[in-house]
C-alpha cells in the first residue's frame, strides 16, 4: 500500500491517501491540544498508545457487530483505514458526571447519573464545537434522520461494548467522543477511541487515566498513556 499525498492535518492525526481510493493511512501525532487548540504540547510516544488502542478496540467493536474503518494496523503510528467523509459531530456518551457536563449543569465530577446521556457538539473548530441537538442537526443537513439513527444506535452499543471492556482492565468509562464517517452511503465509526477521547478512572482509586493529566497537568501523563495501553494489552 503506498501512501502518498496528505489530505488531512488535524491536532492529533494526519491522513493521507494511498494508491487505493477506497483506503487511506491514519498517522498518529504526539501532539497534544486542549481548550480547543489554546493549550499545545506534547506527549512522548502518545501516537504509538493512541494508534495501538484503537485498533485492538475497533477489532473488538467489529466483533460486536458495529462496522469501523479500521482495515489493519500497518506500523505503530499507522493504521489503514477506509476511506470515509466525516460526518461533522462530535458523539459524546456520558455515564459518570464530569467535565464539560459538571461545570455547565453545576454537577460535582462523579456524581451518578440517572440516564446515559448522548450529546453532540457540531465539529466546527471556528465555533468552539458548540453543544447541538437532534433538530440543529437535521435544519443544518449536518446528517439525515436515518444516518442520525445510525450514530445513536451504534454510541450506544459502543457504550456497552468498552463499559465492559475497561472494567475489566480496572477502568471507569466515564465518558467518551467518538466520531463517524460515511462510506458507501453507510454510517460506520472512525476516527480515534483512546486516552485522548475517553475519560478512565481507576475502578479502586478513582485515578485521572487519560487525557485529563495533561489539560489539568497532573503530572505522570506519559506513563499513565503507557499504563492505560498495558492494561488494554492483558
Ligand atoms: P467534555 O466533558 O470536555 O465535553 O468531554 C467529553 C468527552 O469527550 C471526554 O471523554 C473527552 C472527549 N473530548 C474529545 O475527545 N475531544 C474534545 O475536543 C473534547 C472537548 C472532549
Amino acid at each position: 500500500m503506498k501512501k502518498m499525498e496528505m489530505i488531512y492535518e488535524g491536532k492529533a492525526k494526519k491522513v493521507f491517501q494511498t494508491d487505493d481510493p477506497k483506503l487511506y493511512i491514519v498517522d498518529y501525532k504526539d501532539d497534544a491540544t486542549a481548550f480547543n487548540g489554546g493549550k499545545k504540547g506534547t506527549i512522548a510516544d502518545k501516537g504509538v498508545v493512541n494508534n495501538t488502542m484503537s485498533a485492538i478496540i475497533f477489532e473488538i467493536l467489529e466483533k460486536k457487530g458495529i462496522p469501523t474503518h479500521m482495515v489493519k494496523l500497518i506500523s505503530d503510528r499507522e493504521t489503514l483505514v477506509k476511506a470515509v467523509k466525516i460526518l461533522p459531530l462530535e458523539v459524546i456518551i456520558r455515564n459518570v458526571a464530569a467535565g464539560s457536563f459538571s461545570k455547565r449543569y453545576g454537577v460535582e465530577e462523579g456524581s451518578s447519573l440517572a440516564k446515559t446521556i448522548l450529546e453532540f457538539s457540531y465539529k466546527n473548530d471556528a465555533l468552539g464545537d458548540p453543544l447541538i441537538n437532534d433538530d440543529h442537526i437535521l435544519a443544518l443537513e449536518l446528517a439525515t434522520e436515518e444516518q442520525l439513527a445510525a450514530v445513536k444506535k451504534y454510541a450506544y452499543a459502543v457504550n456497552d461494548a468498552l463499559k465492559e471492556f475497561f472494567l475489566d482492565k480496572g477502568l471507569k468509562l466515564i465518558d467518551f467522543k467518538i466520531e463517524f464517517g460515511l462510506c458507501d452511503g453507510e454510517v460506520i465509526l472512525a476516527d480515534e477511541i483512546s486516552p485522548d477521547t475517553c475519560r478512565l478512572w481507576d475502578v479502586k482509586t478513582n485515578e485521572k487515566m487519560d487525557k485529563d493529566r495533561f489539560r489539568r497537568d497532573l503530572g505522570r501523563v506519559e506513563e499513565t498513556y503507557q499504563e492505560v495501553l498495558a492494561r488494554i494489552k492483558r
